[in-house]
């Protein structure tokens, strides 16, 4: 088991939860509870990972469950968590997975994306890295396949390499033809993953580039303007392709993974469990599927085995219908941290129409300044919308802070539709523009329905 990252491997001191939480608040509106609680674990991963064995093994992540209404904000938090942080990350839908034996995803899959994400996390990195001595290497083999040049005149010498080699990033000798020896490109056979075969699969592919077309090199005539950058991207793909590159991956995955599982609600059995047994015993499947993963298994990838123990899973779910005691009982132990997400208000929605750094407002003013027009939103405007948001999410069905996406784009309808005719204007939104456009339907409870 490999618990250990290789020497020099540990991570930068990361943000401090303080820090994490003022990221997450120029982007999600309130929620403070459950920002909390997932910048507390993402600092445990860091704290962790300095404290010696036996002891480090033993501190599995506290994983969380957060619980909320539909549209507050569950999902976002953890969109803007997956950017901020540089770890693994992946988000799946609970109810995407079906019981083993099933067709459908089956749960073990969640830690092999994974592993492709941090591999090509590793893949861009390591690129980065050596995109300064790639091109480096590459000019120097250009250098090398040009012909020799005749000295210019009786006593002169040779170019020395230097002098040479600033010829070239002058561009002299783009027209110059050479015989550029360039690797086969790799074959891209590959034996389709088969759950529960990765073994094979992996063993199959490496047989297959063997034998395909793609072993050894090609010679081909190429001026050095075409030649140098596919020396480049060759010179570049031996630096970051292979050597501990998927090993790397695992390690950050497994000490660093973090596995977001969207709807987990509806993945539980209904409370009062009425219901009939047919879907039920699909869902608690999942369930008992889900378990060994959260508590620490062994999962066989096509870059070696991971680990799971450590992964870090926070778990979603509005629970309308079933709540958390309707999961099996080992999953609710899996999730000790619970955070509940509060039902947003006017005031909540003001700020998430206007006062975030991607706010809604602030992507209609950029997409209408395309076209010349500027659009103005008054504060009453703003309140205006927020109220009728309001009003609408009680009357029909509560969908949160989705409501202002519906209602913001019937409101701006027309404009959007007549900016290009318009010229250089400004339009500005305040209450009365938000009750002209919005307040009839917004009052009309079966128009409300299928408009906003
Ligand atoms: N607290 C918030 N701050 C800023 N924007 C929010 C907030 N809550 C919701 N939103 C907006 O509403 C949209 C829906 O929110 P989100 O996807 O987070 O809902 P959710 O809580 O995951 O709901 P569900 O249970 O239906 O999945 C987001 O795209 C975002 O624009
Ligand atoms: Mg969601």
């Amino acid at each position: 088991m490999s618990t250990l990252l290789p020497a020099g491997r540990e991570p930068p001191v990361p943000m401090t939860p303080r820090e994490i939480v003022e990221e997450l608040d120029r982007h999600v509106v309130g929620q403070a509870a459950a920002k909390r609680a997932v910048a507390v674990a993402l600092r445990n991963r860091w704290r962790r990972l300095g404290i010696d064995e036996p002891l480090r093994t033993e501190i599995t992540p506290k994983n969380i469950l957060m619980i909320g209404p539909t549209g507050v904000g569950k999902t976002e938090i953890a969109r803007r968590l997956a950017r901020l942080v540089g770890a693994p990350f992946l988000k799946i839908e609970a109810t995407k997975f079906t019981e083993v034996g099933y067709v459908g995803r089956d749960v073990e899959s969640i830690v092999r994306d994974l592993v492709e994400t941090a591999l090509n996390a590793e893949r861009t990195a390591a690129r980065l890295r050596a995109s300064g001595s790639a091109r480096l290497r590459a000019e120097r083999r250009v250098l090398a396949a040009l012909p020799p040049v005749p000295p210019a005149g009786p006593g002169a010498t040779e170019p020395s390499e230097r002098e040479r080699l600033a010829r070239l990033r002058r561009g002299d000798y783009d027209e110059v033809v050479i015989d550029a020896d360039l690797s086969a490109p790799s074959s891209g056979l590959e034996f389709p993953q088969v759950p529960g075969l990765e073994e094979f699969s992996q063993q199959f592919t490496t047989l297959l580039r063997t034998l395909g077309p793609g072993a050894g090199t090609t010679r081909r005539r190429l001026c050095v303007a075409e030649a140098l950058p596919l020396f480049e991207e060759e010179e570049l793909r031996a630096e970051s392709e292979g050597g501990d590159l998927p090993r790397r991956a695992i390690d950050r995955v497994e000490q660093e993974g973090i596995v977001f599982l969207d709807e987990i609600d509806k993945i539980a059995r209904r409370a009062g469990g009425g219901d009939g047994g047919g879907p039920d015993v699909s869902r608690e499947g999942v369930q008992r599927d889900l378990l060994p993963l959260v508590e620490g298994t062994t999962v066989v990838t096509r870059h070696g085995p991971v680990r799971t123990d450590h992964i870090l899973f926070i778990a979603s779910g509005a629970f309308h219908v079933a709540r958390p005691a309707d999961l099996i009982p080992e999953l609710q132990g899996r999730f000790p941290i619970r955070v509940t997400l509060d039902p947003l208000g006017e005031d909540d929605f003001v700020r998430i129409l206007a006062g975030t750094e991607h706010a809604l407002t602030r992507q209609y003013q950029a997409l209408l300044a395309r076209e010349g027009v500027s659009l103005v939103f008054t504060e009453d405007g703003l309140r205006r919308i927020a109220a009728l948001a309001v009003a609408v999410n009680r009357r029909t069905e509560d969908i949160g802070a989705r409501r202002l996406h519906t209602l913001l784009e019937r409101l701006l309808e027309d404009v959007s539709f007549r900016a290009p005719d318009l010229g250089r204007t400004t339009v500005t939104v305040d209450a009365a523009y938000a009750e002209e456009r919005l307040a009839a339907l917004a009052g009309d409870l079966d128009l409300s329905r299928y408009i906003l």
